[in-house]
């Protein structure tokens, strides 16, 4: 009895949801072909043409994966992260609108959630923050930084996350893989995969992990997103481990503002002096030195520059960005690159309390959480004066061109995921890499 009462159940109740189907269905139809939403879906999610020029006029970059790139196999995790990349930015409701010469800024981000809780809480204190758009790039998918960027409410604030970054890829290129060489193993006698570093090392998925995130995030921001690939001005870069004072945006726009006039050979502005530990000379002078790695802030023009030299940035033998830029992609400009800043910092990186060997104390540093540093009053108001001089350091130390770089990328599938991040907006006929 009750076996025959529940299969006519069900066979009523296959012809009910069968009729609600058809029902449905019909009307769906009906809806698409009289609002037209259907051309509008079709328009909405076929963006990865080639052809699409829907950004504008002035570059030819496609919006998403042009054809002939060897991208690594995406697994869902990536998949699902690269749409949430096209999302709106938060806090759209608060702040409606961005002023006119806003400066973008964007903090890139690993992991380390109590470092973020600091550099969020100096960016809430920024005067003149609400008028921008904060843009936070992530190196791989983390709860708790999640929750810190999600609390931001000080200014519209959008989060993309990088899809290719080894630590999305628990199984495989570009993160960690069972048939890859490591350390100094011999690719023949271990019938292992990798070509070493010219030290003779084998990659390490953590540690190139940094160089493809700067590479794809400035990619991505200057020429993937829809709400920066049309920015005229200036872009700020900021990491989790940098503290930025109240008065970082107001002096930045000053300095922008100054750089035609004082320092035309300027390519930048900087926040903070190239040497990270120091505060400034306190004089009452402009500076202009070798570009930082705090707190630097670039135009579209210097992006296209940078953009250009792609082959060297992707083939040199060094894992860290910022040598890269200064040993190879700055000298083949042809000229020093200067970068145009105040006398006074404006931006410290921290890190752990306490000396460690052969580390000298870091200006501002962060103990079990707690963060430790005084902002003077100086560094709360503007305090840059548009009528000083300019002092240029023209011996610049540090890295140059000619240094041979420190290794850990020397993996021939490293160099080509490099060089398609430098092509995935650009359709092959701009013939730019
Ligand atoms: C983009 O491509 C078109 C046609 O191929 C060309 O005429 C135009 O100059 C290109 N624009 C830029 C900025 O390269
Ligand atoms: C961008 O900055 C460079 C270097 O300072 C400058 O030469 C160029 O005119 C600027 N471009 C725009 C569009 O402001």
């Amino acid at each position: 009895m009750a076996v025959s009462y529940r299969k006519s159940r069900i066979k009523n109740l296959g012809f009910c949801r069968l009729i609600l189907i058809v029902i449905f269905g019909a009307v769906f139809l009906l809806l698409l072909l009289r609002a037209n939403t259907f051309t509008d879906l079709i328009s909405r999610y076929s963006v990865e043409s080639d052809d699409d020029e829907s950004f504008g006029s002035n570059y030819n970059y496609s919006v998403s994966f042009s054809k002939n790139l060897k991208l690594p196999r995406q697994n869902e995790l990536s998949i699902s992260l690269e749409k949430r990349n096209q999302m709106f930015p938060r806090n759209l409701d608060l702040y409606p609108k961005l002023a006119k010469n806003h400066i973008v800024i964007v903090l890139y981000v690993h992991n380390r959630p109590q470092y973020l809780r600091v550099a969020v809480d100096s960016l809430s204190k920024v005067k003149g923050i609400s008028e921008t758009l904060l843009i936070v790039s992530h190196d791989g998918y983390f709860d708790e930084m999640n929750k810190v960027v999600e609390g931001i409410k000080f200014c519209q604030v959008k989060q993309i996350f990088a899809p290719f970054s080894p630590h999305l890829f628990p199984d495989g290129f570009p993160g960690v893989s069972s048939s890859d060489c490591r350390d100094k193993d011999d690719a023949v006698v271990k019938k292992c995969m990798g070509t070493p570093d010219q030290y003779g090392n084998h990659r390490s998925p953590k540690i190139v992990s940094l160089k493809h995130h700067w590479w794809w995030m400035m990619n991505t921001v200057w020429d993937g997103l829809k709400e920066t690939s049309q920015h005229s001005g200036h872009i700020l870069f900021m990491e989790e481990d940098h503290f930025i004072f109240p008065n970082a945006y107001q002096n930045l726009q000053l300095l922008v503002k100054l750089k035609p006039k004082k320092c035309p050979d300027c390519y930048a502005a900087n926040l903070a002096p190239s040497d990270v530990k120091s505060k400034g000379e306190g004089w009452e002078s402009l500076i202009a030195e070798r570009m930082g790695n705090v707190g630097y802030s670039f135009n579209r023009t210097v992006w296209r520059m940078i953009h250009r030299k792609a082959g060297e940035f992707c083939s040199f033998d060094d894992y860290n960005w910022d040598i890269t830029m200064w040993a190879t992609v700055y000298p083949s400009f042809g000229s020093p690159v200067y970068s145009l800043r105040g006398p006074r910092t404006s931006a410290v990186h921290f890190g752990k309390c306490g000396l460690h060997q052969g580390q000298s104390e870091n200006a501002a540093c962060i103990d079990n959480g707690v963060f430790n540093f005084d902002v003077e009053e100086t560094d709360t108001v503007p305090n840059i004066k548009s009528d000083w001089g300019l002092h240029v350091y023209k011996h610049q130390s540090g890295y140059q061109a000619g240094f041979r770089g420190w290794g850990g990328w020397g993996d021939k599938r490293d160099h080509q995921l490099c060089l398609d991040f430098a092509k995935l907006y650009w359709t092959s006929k701009a013939g730019v890499v």
